[in-house]
Formats: C-alpha cells, structure tokens, sequence
C-alpha cells in the first residue's frame, strides 16, 4: 500500500504528468543533480524506484539463506568468521535499501507484507541451492561479482537516497568477492576434491550469475525510461558483458573451465562469446518454480512470524517513552 505524496487515478494508473515540472525534473537529472524525497518527480519514477529499491532490499534479506546454511559448517574459524560477516552485511543492506526506499512513501510493513504475500520479486539466483562448502567460494566470486557489476553504476543513480546507500554497498560487496575468490583459490590449488568441489560448484552457478543482469536488451521493458531518468545507466546485455569479460580470465587463472563449449575470445573486440543464455529456465525460476523458491519463502515467513514479539515490544517500547517524554515536558511547562 502506498501511504503518502501520490498523484494517481482512480484506475491505478499515474495521471499525466505536468508538462512544465516534467521538464524542470529532466533539466535537473540531466545536470546530474540528485533528487531528493521532497522534491516534485514523476509518478512513474517514484513508481518505478519503489518496486526496484524494493526488489533490491528483498534480494539482500532472501540472499542471507542460501548463504546462512553453511554457517555451522565452515571448514574453520577464519571462514566461519568471514562468512558470519558477510551474511550480517547482507541484513546491513537490506535495512539500508528498505530505509532509502521508505522515503518513497511506502512503508517497510507494507514491503515486507508484498514479499510474503509473493507480490514482490527477488533475484532469483537465489532461488538455487548451497551444496557444498564450495558454493560459498562461487556465490562471493560470481553472484557478489555480478552484483557488484549491476551496482557501481547505481552510485550514480538519480535519486539520492538509493545512490548514497549503494555507494557503502558497493564497498562492503567488493569485500564479498575478494572473499569469494580466495575461497576459490584455496580450493583450486588444493587436493584433487577440492578442486573439483570448485569446478563443480562454478558449474551449477556460471549460468544463473549471467541471468542475474536479467533479460537481453530485446525483451527488457523498462530500459528506456530508467535510462532517460539516469535510474539505470548501461544496458542488461552491457553490463552482462562486462562481467563475463572480467571473470572468465579469472575462472581460467584458477585452472577450472566454464560449462560452456561456446566460450571463446573475440580477438578483435577482445570480448569473451558466450553461448545462448536458457531463458526458458530463468522464467521457470522467476515464475516461482526453481530448485528452492518454496523453501526461501518458508524460512522467511517462519522468521517473520517468530520475530512479531520483537517488533511489537520495540514498538510497545516507543510508545513509552514517548509518553514518558510527553508527561516530562508537561511537567516542566
Ligand atoms: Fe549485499
Ligand atoms: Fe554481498
């Protein structure tokens, strides 16, 4: 439910737009100034940094599972230690993105209730399961590094409370991938089964990392506007391009292969081809059916339910104190 600042129809859809704010909002994201909450923006702008920031926080909070089930099994204290971090980092994250989309006008209630209710998407990486201590090592080097890809652009994003806030994820993601990586590197040099519990997990997660940038650039929706509003500044296929082009020298440096026959250097544009992204299988995961869509929704509705007696006493606390203020300031008046 949005609460507050809207200028929308009867019929759900934003009413067209005063031509001469418009333009005033342009001039201003074309300068390269950031907006700000107060400021006059387009209903679909807001609109559409909502259900992005949103999709964003959620994706943080989800992330924490896959990742969180191999916290009592870290091979030993430094990991177990570094992977503690990160996945507290991802909780950091999503608590900063719900804020910068709360001065949207949408609450975190009503963010949370979306998810729950499956009316708000995640990333669907994941959606994919944690086999092995390896896919600990894959998820920092590939699904942090694709992410990190996606995001460095987003410091620079028009509205000012999203780019700010991704400006400290930036930092701490890159933290994750180096992470990641020396995982990896551990593993690759290590016994026979430890390389091949690396190969094997870059295997499972190549292809679900390369569908993190989402659908090619012929079928993605809402490119142009999120361009012209400096939302987004490169394209998914882009940016998809610019992570297979820095990771695949990486996967080599470690002696591991990529699944993918048709890999191969350009050698006059110097980019990495790839064969042909299975979209059928990013649809089936997006429409709700991967490997662990139901289990991640579970878990958080389980954790939700169990954590109602938090949020009430905090709330509960509020009130007193509030209360406690007033009856103070009345005395002294
Ligand atoms: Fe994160
Ligand atoms: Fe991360």
């Amino acid at each position: 439910m949005y609460t507050q600042g809207l200028n929308v129809t009867d019929t759900g859809k934003p009413a067209a737009e005063d031509p001469a704010k418009l333009a005033r909002f342009q001039v201003k994201v074309d300068a390269e100034d950031k907006i700000e909450p107060n400021d006059w923006m387009p209903e679909a702008y807001r609109r559409t940094l909502v259900r992005q920031i949103s999709q964003h926080a959620h994706s943080e909070i989800i992330g924490m599972q896959p990742e969180g089930n191999w916290i009592t099994r870290a091979p030993s204290l430094r990991r177990k230690a570094g992977l503690l971090a990160k996945v507290q980092d991802e909780a950091g994250h999503g608590l900063y993105l719900y804020a910068a989309a709360e001065t949207l006008g949408i609450s975190r209630e009503d963010m949370v209730e979306q998810l729950i209710a499956g009316k708000a998407k995640y990333s669907s990486i994941f959606n994919y399961p944690t086999l092995s201590w390896a896919d600990i090592g894959a998820i920092g080097w590939l699904v942090d590094g694709a992410a990190i890809m996606n995001q460095i652009p987003l410091c620079r994003c028009s509205f000012g409370p999203y780019a700010r806030a991704m400006i400290r994820i930036c930092k701490e993601e890159s933290f994750h991938q180096r992470q990641g990586y020396e995982i990896m590197v551990t593993l690759s040099t290590g016994t026979p089964q430890q390389k091949a519990m690396a190969q094997d997990a870059l295997n499972r997660w190549w292809w679900p990392s390369l569908m993190m940038f989402g659908p090619s650039d012929k079928e993605s929706l809402h490119t142009a506007d999120t361009m012209q509003w400096k939302i987004k500044r490169f394209s998914n296929d882009d940016l998809r391009q610019k992570f297979i082009d820095a990771t695949v020298p990486q996967g080599h440096h470690l002696g591991l292969t990529f699944p993918d026959p048709e890999l191969k250097r350009d050698e006059t544009t110097g980019h990495w081809h790839t064969g042909e992204i299975d979209w059928s299988e990013f649809k089936r995961v997006l429409a709700g059916d991967g490997p662990c869509n139901r289990q991640r929704m579970k878990a958080k509705t389980e954790a939700h339910e169990d954590g109602a007696w938090v949020r009430e006493a905090a709330l509960a606390h509020a009130r007193k104190r509030a209360e406690r203020a007033a009856a103070a300031r009345m005395a002294a008046e």
